[in-house]
């Protein structure tokens, strides 16, 4: 299937994780891939593995929480490979567990900056570019910690739930415009970050696995196919949806 073919997909956090995996199948299925990332070391490596399978692809290093970088971003994808089709607003970070009591403001300050504000200043740059072009499908990266609340982590709880929020108002904004802009909602996935949510504890990553009814974890590539399938003409009348993939998660 190449159902991608002479699109432009962007990725932001295109360095690690579901990033990663989300820009190897958009250059699988045809797309010319931008990547974005804070990590340059990552966003490169990125870019050789999509080549190495065959596919044109671009790094770009972009802090998704300012608004020039991100401008910047957009406009140098476009005038690399002169449109954009599909963007996956996929930064993030976590939080380090604890009560929000006390959370430093610093460290809310910067889960919201990168998280919602990067979601958000994605968007105002990518959606013009889209709407000159005629369309385009954006996905946005929530979490289960989008759709239900959990202990500890209340920052980064709060910072996936806008992220819903701001996808449905996006989606209302520019259906007319021929923009479908959707969420996915992943259970816990292996990908470094892991490593922060469990704070390094194989105890917690055990507990946190076992509250998922499939009884594991996800790997990046099964987010990746969700957010690659809502981005392609696949999901045509799919918009302001938060798809959850999470082994029954939330289904509890
Ligand atoms: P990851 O840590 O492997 O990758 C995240 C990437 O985002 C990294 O390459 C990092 O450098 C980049 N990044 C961080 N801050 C940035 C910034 N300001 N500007 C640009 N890039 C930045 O994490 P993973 O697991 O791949 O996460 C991807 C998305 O999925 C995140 O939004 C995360 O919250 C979400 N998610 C992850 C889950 C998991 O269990 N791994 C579960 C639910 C949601």
């Amino acid at each position: 299937m190449n159902g991608l073919d002479g699109k432009v997909a962007l990725v932001t956090g295109g360095g690690s994780g579901i990033g990663r995996a989300a820009a190897l199948l958009f250059g699988r299925e045809g797309a010319k891939v931008v990547i974005a990332d804070v990590n340059v070391i990552g966003g490169e490596e990125t870019v050789r593995l999509v080549e190495e399978a065959g596919a044109q692809a671009v790094f770009i290093p972009t802090d998704v929480s300012d608004g020039a970088q991100v401008g910047a971003m957009v406009a140098k994808a476009v005038s690399t490979y002169g449109r954009l089709d599909c963007a996956f607003n996929n930064a993030g970070i976590e939080q380090p567990l604890g009560l929000l009591s006390d959370i430093p403001e610093e460290v809310w300050e910067r889960i919201m900056h990168v998280n919602l504000k990067g979601v958000w200043l994605s968007m105002k740059y990518e959606i013009p570019q889209m709407i000159a072009q005629g369309g385009g499908a954006i996905v946005n990266a929530s979490s289960v910690a989008g759709l239900v609340g959990g202990p500890l982590n209340g920052a980064y709880v709060a910072s996936k739930h806008a992220i819903l929020g701001l996808t449905k108002a996006a989606a209302l904004e520019y259906a007319s415009k021929g923009i479908r802009i959707n969420a996915v909602c992943p259970g816990m996935t292996r990908t470094p970050m892991i490593g922060m949510i469990t704070g390094g504890s194989a105890e917690v990553e055990r507990m946190i696995v076992a509250m998922h009814p499939m009884g594991r974890a996800a790997l990046p590539e099964e987010i990746a196919r969700a957010a690659v399938w809502l981005c392609s003409d696949e999901a045509s009348f799919v918009t302001g949806h938060a798809l959850a993939v999470d082994g029954g998660f939330t289904a509890q």
